[in-house]
Order: C-alpha cells, then sequence, then structure tokens
C-alpha cells in the first residue's frame, strides 16, 4: 500500500520509521516532514491545511492511507474531507475529534456517561467563574475550552490565581471573544498516559507512558509540550488497565457512537490515577509526542495493518504484540524552549550517537542544509533508547545525548526519575 503521513514532528518521525519496516507499505510519503523523517520517507512539499492541495496529491500518487499524526487537521476535519473523496484516512473526524478540541464537550460527555472525571462546571463569563471557584475552594483547575496546545490549563493553588487565570482567559488579549472555560476540581495521585487503537466500536489498548511536561529537572520550570517520556508506565497495572477500558474508553466509544460521531483512530487518555482508580484528566485525538517515540519503539507487530484495521472497523479481531523492553526518549530542545528560541543552530554527532546499542534517534524540528542538519523548532530530538529496566534505557539514552554536539539546545538530566525511584524500592529487601 501507499501511505501519505502528516505532521512534522517526531511522533511523526517515529511513525514514519515504524511504517516504513512494513513489508506492506510500498511507498511512503510525508508532509511536511523534517530532516530525519526525509530518511525514511518521501517529502511531499504540501502545505497540510490546505485539504484539496493533500487530496490532489493523493490522487496523483495512488494513496491507500493517509495517517494524520497531529491534532490540528484531525480537528480541521481533514479526515472527512479525505473520506468524502474515497481516500481512506487514519484518525478520527471533525465530530470525533472534538474529544481533543472541546473540553467541554468531552467533560458533558463524561458526565451524562458515567465515566470518572474531576467534578467541573462550564463558564462563558468571568464573575459566575469566580463565584463558583470561592464556593469550591483551592486547589482547582482553569482550563479554556478549545485547543491551547498545552498552554491553556492554570492549576491555581490561591484563589487570587484563579481569578487571575479566570480574567486572563476572558481578556481581550486572549484574541478570542467567545471564550469559553471550564473549571473542575483538582485531582490528586500520579498522572499517566493511555492509549487504544479504535475503530469506531471496538478499542484495543496500545500502551501506557508517562511524561516529563515542565522544561527543568525536579519537575521545575515552565510547562512543555513534553520533555521526555518512557513506556510502560509502571503505575498502570494490568488491572489498571482493564479498568481504563471498561470505566473510561469503552464508554467513550459508545458513547462518540451513540451521537453519530464514532471514534476511529487513536484516543489518547491522559489520566490521574487517584486512591479510588483512574480518572480522565483530558483526551487527545491522536498519539502523545513524545510518548509515541517510545511506544513505536515497544510495539512488535506491523503497525500499516494495525491502523489499516482501525480505519475500516476490523479490530475486533486483531492482536498486537509488544516488546518485554522499556523504552525512554530525551528530548533534546532548543535554548530558550518554551519561551523565545534561535533556529538554525547546527547539530552534529547524531549518526555516532544513533549506533550506540539500543538507541534510536528521531527528528522532531530539523531541517537539512546540505550535509548539515540544523535545529529548526523548539523541541528538535528525541534521543530514544531500550533497556531491560528504565535505568538502563536511561543510561542508554544519556550515553547517546552525551555523544550529540549542540550548543543551541538543551535537555533535562532525569528523565524517568520516578519510575527508577520505583524500580530501586522494588529491588530493596522489605
Ligand atoms: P492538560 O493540558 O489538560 O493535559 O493539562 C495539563 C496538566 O495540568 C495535566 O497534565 C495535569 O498535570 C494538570 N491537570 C489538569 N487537570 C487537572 C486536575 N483536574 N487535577 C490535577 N491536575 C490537573
Ligand atoms: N506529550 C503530550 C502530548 O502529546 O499532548
Amino acid at each position: 500500500m501507499n501511505i501519505l503521513l502528516l505532521g512534522s514532528g517526531g511522533r511523526e518521525h517515529a511513525l514514519a520509521w515504524s511504517l516504513a519496516a512494513s513489508p506492506l507499505v510500498e511507498r511512503l510519503y510525508c508532509a511536511p516532514g523534517n530532516a530525519g523523517i526525509a530518511r525514511e520517507a518521501e517529502i511531499a512539499a504540501l502545505d497540510i491545511a490546505d485539504h484539496a492541495a493533500v487530496i490532489a496529491f493523493c490522487k496523483a500518487k495512488a494513496i491507500d492511507l493517509v495517517v494524520v499524526g497531529p491534532e490540528g487537521p484531525l480537528v480541521a476535519g481533514i479526515v472527512d474531507d479525505l473520506e468524502a473523496q474515497g481516500i481512506r484516512a487514519f484518525g478520527p473526524t471533525k465530530a470525533a475529534a472534538r474529544l481533543e478540541g472541546s473540553k467541554g464537550f468531552t467533560k458533558d460527555l463524561c458526565r451524562a456517561h458515567g465515566i470518572p472525571t474531576a467534578a467541573y462546571q462550564r463558564f462563558d463569563a468571568p464573575d459566575d467563574a469566580k463565584a463558583y471557584v470561592r464556593r469550591r475552594g483551592v486547589p482547582i483547575v482553569i482550563k479554556a475550552d478549545g485547543l491551547a496546545a498545552g498552554k491553556g490549563v492554570v492549576v491555581a493553588a490561591t484563589l487570587a490565581e484563579a481569578e487571575a487565570a479566570i480574567d486572563a482567559n476572558f481578556s481581550a488579549a486572549s484574541g478570542d471573544s467567545l471564550r469559553e472555560i471550564v473549571v473542575e476540581d483538582f485531582l490528586e495521585g500520579e498522572e499517566a498516559s493511555f492509549f487504544a487503537l479504535c475503530d469506531g466500536e471496538t478499542a484495543i489498548p496500545f500502551g501506557t507512558a508517562q511524561d516529563h511536561k515542565r522544561a527543568f529537572d525536579g519537575d521545575l520550570g515552565p510547562n512543555t509540550g513534553g520533555m521526555g517520556a518512557y513506556s510502560p508506565a509502571p503505575v498502570m497495572t494490568k488491572d489498571l488497565i482493564a479498568r481504563s477500558m471498561t470505566e473510561i474508553v469503552q464508554p467513550t466509544l459508545r458513547a462518540m457512537k451513540s451521537i453519530g460521531a464514532p471514534y476511529k483512530g487513536v484516543l489518547y487518555a491522559g489520566l490521574m490515577i487517584t486512591k479510588g482508580g483512574p480518572q480522565l484528566i483530558e483526551y487527545n485525538a491522536r498519539f502523545g509526542d513524545p510518548e509515541c517515540q517510545v511506544l513505536m519503539l515497544r510495539l512488535k507487530s506491523d503497525l500499516a495493518p494495525a491502523l489499516w484495521a482501525a480505519r475500516d472497523g476490523v479490530l475486533k479481531t486483531f492482536d498486537l504484540r509488544w516488546h518485554d523492553h522499556v523504552a525512554l526518549t530525551v528530548v533534546m530542545a532548543a535554548n530558550g524552549y518554551p519561551g523565545a528560541y534561535a533556529k538554525g543552530s547546527p547539530i552534529s554527532g547524531l549518526d555516532e550517537a544513533a549506533a550506540l546499542e539500543g538507541v534510536a534517534i528521531f527528528h522532531a524540528g530539523t531541517r537539512a542544509d546540505q550535509d548539515r542538519i540544523l535545529a529548526n523548532g523548539g523541541r528538535v530530538l528525541n534521543v530514544c533508547a531500550i533497556g531491560s529496566t528504565v535505568r538502563e534505557a536511561q543510561s542508554r539514552a544519556y550515553a547517546a545525548v552525551d555523544k550529540i554536539a549542540w550548543p543551541g539546545g538543551f535537555c533535562r538530566r532525569d528523565i524517568g526519575w520516578r519510575a527508577i525511584e520505583r524500580e530501586a524500592a522494588a529491588r530493596k529487601p522489605a
């Protein structure tokens, strides 16, 4: 089959790497891609926001399946537009992608179907929201309703912080006079990411991961898109995976089907594992980035037929195999990220780093300039490694990081710390 992959980050490099390994894939294209993806796929110079251009490309190249990486095109309805032209696409329709695109929609769906999530209320004006916060007390969480690239959430420890967050959402500077927010209770526990492959009716677990959202060591500093991740998430026991499926994912699929928006694609549940069990923090309608990178390093089965089966609604009879090893990824970001950063600084040592045992490097934001690789984004590289323990995967990943010469970038040095502490505690005699 011929596949067109949409996106340009580390997630898409990992998907391209996995798809390129499939004996079923004849030609693999990626738009817009990056310098790493160019080694796995033919780069198509397409504006992926231009659906007509994507459709024309698919027809010209006899594309059998389009795989959509990021949420933007999903929420913009690219799957609807492709399917309307008879082109198979992996990912949710615009109506189904509301699970990521609107927090209010998802919270209402959870409430209506008894899916465990924090108690909440929706507001379209600041005064009512503030009165609710005063009644409810702190800590409390304020969320912008729409897509906000991970920047739309404030966990407020004080009333003053909560009120400031509410005002910020409704201020003219927020750019959208029709703002809506969700205010919800603070959940206590450990966070984990849970992935399920969905075909509209059937869901099958697609792995667990944990990421580090803060920019600096010790989980300090500003929030980012994710500075590193590992899979599996040790907190996600067999029992918690089963509960997440029956209490959260399956009722969501039934609910989406019942409203005429069956969910196909990968469903990424951000969970809080509380004393009472898993609670849904949020859904994403796509793979996580950098979580996808570690999932791909653990997937033993061929990815292409799995995505095809999800699109075709035949997951019921599908079986996925996983490697036993752990995978971990360290994100190397441009100095200044998640704030302002420069593009264009040169990176070297990538081949030496990638040659180390158990190491794989995915490009998140790079471009090629003849023989040189230049930084071309905030998150620039995903230095990944597999190992029999998180500790081993971590030390291999940092050995690779140390071979990379990039003065323009930085990374955290403690990715996986919580899982490594857990491993150490498990080894200690009781
Ligand atoms: P989100 O952008 O929805 O993933 O939220 C960003 C982060 O805010 C999450 O990863 C959590 O760490 C935190 N968060 C969101 N909602 C809650 C909640 N109800 N209770 C505690 N933490 C939360
Ligand atoms: N790493 C978090 C995300 O992809 O949303």
